[in-house]
């Protein structure tokens, strides 16, 4: 395939141009050539248990029911009616029987199939051919205890688009994990601004001083190294991340933390950082196996380097695990310049127990006061960069090749996308873009 030109699309690697965060043309071939043609994390799966449970999942003007069949299975279908188009559902809810459509009172079934055509014999039968007036089947896939679906029909396996992230999620076993809190926000700005201000970690420092802890290892400076002060600046870190996202450092995980503040540690910083991480990680674990939670060995994976702070399934979906749980994102463009974020808060429960369903949450705006302070603080300068962007004199971000690589990377292979290049051509971006973005320089992408 030739590939188009793509306007606005990144010449020099660490320059983004800022029309690509506004500009309507661009947001239309993101809606042709990139949201149709990738994998989405379209719901949780806990939020369809029992056969017959659905919702729906809307990227732009598209809709797709995902749905729990007979057979436990989890299928995906578009949500508009065979016979003149009516959406057929607003998820999400319970498929009793039937879908029957509000207008002329078609039916289908949970397995997609049409059951119903009132005065059927009134259609030439050109219009009822067999299959084509079933519910038009989606590619859908499960992972990550997540259901995913792709609009496109040639878009390679999930799994081949999500790597290396699903290996190391799956090693930190994100299967197991359950909601403990949903949240959503509206904020107007581009959805790649959003889900950037969540990608690197340049930010900290201005953003979330309370996140800069003196005594800290890394902040350190000449005085000699103390052990005490070491043990409690850490404490004050989980907790301080803990309380400020509501989650992430679970609460239960901190006071593990709590319970290790006596431990006696090197005079070596270098050996206490890492007595103190092996024993915290033992101690997290040992905490959740007692309660009957499926937990990793979390030092098993430091051995094996896939304890990562962050998984990445470009475009839109991210996981951040700390110890025992985590937080994870998803990012949807409801415009140019107005996307919805939602987060959740995911932690670890007993084998087999039982959760409640969890339900789409109300929709907050980006200063409502009920946000944690940690996104709270993020959120207070999405909307002036969005409106920073427009000025005249604002020609185009200028990224740190190190500390902002991730942003130029996600960048090209967006314009990957919008070239039309062939999943085949788009594959080797994809391992690189879903490299732990938090520490990814800008890296050649063959594109
Ligand atoms: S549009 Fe659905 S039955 Fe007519
Ligand atoms: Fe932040």
């Amino acid at each position: 395939m030739v590939a188009q030109k793509v306007p606005f699309a990144i010449e020099v690697p660490d320059r983004a141009p800022k029309q690509r965060y506004y500009d309507p043309d661009f947001f239309a071939l993101e809606a042709e050539q990139l949201w149709s043609r990738t994998w989405q994390m379209a719901c949780r799966l806990e939020e369809i248990p029992q056969p017959g449970d659905y919702v729906t999942y809307e990227i732009l003007d598209q809709s797709v029911i995902v749905l729990r069949g007979d057979d436990g299975e989890v299928r995906a279908f578009e949500n508009t009616c065979r016979h003149r188009g009516v959406r057929l559902v607003e998820g999400p809810g319970v498929c009793e029987q039937q879908f029957t459509c509000s207008f002329h009172g078609w039916c289908y079934g949970r397995d997609g199939a049409n059951t119903r055509i009132p005065m059927r014999k009134s259609f030439d039968l050109h219009n009822l051919e067999a299959g084509d007036t079933d519910l038009r089947p989606v590619r859908c896939e499960r992972w990550g205890a997540c259901a995913w679906i792709n609009l496109d029909d040639a878009a390679p396996p999930l799994r081949e688009s999500i790597e290396p992230a699903a290996t190391i999620l799956d090693a930190w076993d994100v299967e197991t994990l359950r909601t403990e809190w949903w949240y959503a926000c509206r904020l107007p700005v581009n959805w790649k601004l959003a889900e950037q201000a969540f990608q690197e970690q340049y930010h900290v420092v201005q953003s979330h001083p309370q996140l800069v802890i003196p005594g800290m290892r890394y902040g350190a400076q000449g005085a000699t190294f103390d052990p005490r002060a070491f043990v409690d600046a850490e404490i004050q870190y989980l907790r301080t991340m803990s309380d400020g996202m509501a989650g992430m450092v679970h609460a239960s995980d901190v006071k593990v933390a709590e319970g290790l503040r006596d431990i006696d540690l090197p005079a070596d910083a270098d050996e206490a950082a890492a007595i103190w991480n092996r024993t915290l990680n033992d101690a997290v674990v040992a905490a959740h196996r007692a309660e009957g939670h499926p937990i990793p060995d979390l030092n098993e994976l430091d051995r094996t380097g896939k304890n990562e702070p962050m998984g990445y399934c470009f475009p839109h979906y991210f996981v951040l695990p700390m110890y025992s749980s985590a937080s994870s994102y998803r990012f949807r463009p409801l415009g140019p310049e107005e996307t919805l974020m939602e987060i959740w808060s995911l932690t670890r429960f007993p084998e087999g127990a039982d959760r409640p369903k969890p339900t789409p949450p109300e929709v907050w705006e980006c200063d409502d006061e009920r946000w944690p302070p940690i996104p709270a603080q993020d959120f207070s300068n999405l909307p002036r960069q969005q409106l920073g962007l427009h000025n005249r004199g604002f020609e185009y971000m200028r990224l740190s090749e190190r500390a902002e690589g991730h942003l130029s990377n996600m960048e090209r292979t967006i314009d990957g996308f919008l070239a039309g290049r062939t999943h085949e051509e788009l594959a080797p971006a994809l391992r690189e873009v879903n490299v732990n973005p938090l520490v990814r320089p800008i890296v050649e992408l063959d594109l």
